[in-house]
């Protein structure tokens, strides 16, 4: 794809997400406040891409970094672009500051997403005069190995611009959630919150301990939901599909729900049981290097899903 982008914030996520689109064939431009953080954040990226190269990935590195450049101000990364990506920290009156020189600064038409994790999009845009054109597009960390990213407009995000950015978001190899309108926790975080607090709460009342939960999505539910979603996985798990489903097994979940209204402490005594756990599966001094098995991990796993990827259906 032949966009020109600026990634505003050079951080663990603005480098992420350079590497997607110029892996998809944009031209990059990198600004950051920090000084000299644009030109320290490419030469972060180059053995990223070596890494990349490696589980056959993509095909070679230097073709990729050639389309990052770094711009010297805001306005000189802006200028002629059609997608901005703000990556600047997760602060609400630091967004406002920011997203109102991007309003000002891009290109009309061009198309404003904030990586934000948690800060719903009409807090920074409600103001701005091109506040059609903006919304969130928030990625799971790293956007170059997990293809879901959640389009989240404000009330007031025009409808052709959540149509471009999921053309946009698809075209460099993205998964778009496309959502209608906004919410806290967008739907990933609201998903990922609602299984981490039952699985607090399970430990918390003795139930199991937390290599038991873990276990149990790793050896169980995950593989599964790595292919296909629990919608797919009722619809499959009932001789005539979803509602069949439904009707068998709704009450042994309508059951379990008084139980599952209790809130979990996280930071309580639990913690202490979970956290010493973890640390003798991985010690703190070797938290580093679990982090690189990790994405090690993901990128052979991202390299199985893009061959397996007609196989499976998108
Ligand atoms: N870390 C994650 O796993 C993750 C995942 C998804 C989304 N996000 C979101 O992405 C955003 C960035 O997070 P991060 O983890 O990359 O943070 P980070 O601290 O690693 O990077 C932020 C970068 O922004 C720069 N910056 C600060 N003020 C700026 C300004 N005015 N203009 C330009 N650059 C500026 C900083 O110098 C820094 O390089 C946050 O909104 C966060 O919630 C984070």
């Amino acid at each position: 794809m032949n966009v020109a982008v600026a990634i505003v914030g050079c951080g663990l996520v603005g480098r992420a997400w350079a590497i997607a689109f110029a892996r998809a064939g944009c031209a990059v431009r990198l600004y950051d406040a920090t000084p000299g953080a644009a030109i320290a954040a490419k030469e972060r990226i180059a053995p990223l891409l070596d890494d990349m190269v490696e589980a056959g990935l993509v095909e070679a590195a230097a073709p990729i970094l050639e389309r990052l450049t770094s711009a010297p101000t805001l306005e000189a990364a802006l200028a002629g672009v059609a997608w901005v990506q703000e990556s600047v920290p997760e602060e609400l009156e630091l967004k406002q500051r920011v997203w109102a020189e991007l309003d000002t600064l891009a290109p009309s038409e061009a198309v404003l997403s904030s990586s934000t994790s948690a800060i719903v999009p009409s807090k920074f845009t409600e103001q701005l005069k091109g506040r059609h054109r903006c919304l969130v597009a928030h990625p799971l960390n790293p956007p170059y190995l997990i293809p879901a990213v959640e389009l989240v407009p404000a009330p007031w995000t025009a409808p052709q611009t959540m149509r471009r950015a999921a053309e946009v978001m698809s075209a460099i190899g993205m998964a778009p959630i496309v959502m209608t309108k906004e919410l806290d926790g967008f739907v990933m975080n609201r998903l990922q919150g609602a299984l981490l607090e039952e699985a607090f709460r399970l430990v918390e009342g003795g139930y199991c301990g937390p290599e038991d939960v873990d276990r149990g999505l790793k050896h169980g539910l995950a593989l599964r939901w790595s292919f296909m979603g629990p919608f797919e996985t009722i619809d499959l798990n009932a001789p005539a599909g979803v509602r069949d489903y439904c009707v068998r097994y709704q009450h042994i979940y309508e059951n379990l729900f008084p139980s599952m209204q209790r809130r979990a402490d996280w930071t309580g005594p639990v913690l202490e049981k979970i956290e010493a756990d973890r640390r003798q599966a991985v010690p703190a001094d070797q938290l580093d290097a679990r982090q690189r098995w990790r994405d090690q991990r993901l990128m052979a796993l991202a390299a199985h899903k893009a061959t397996a990827a007609e196989e499976i259906g998108d």
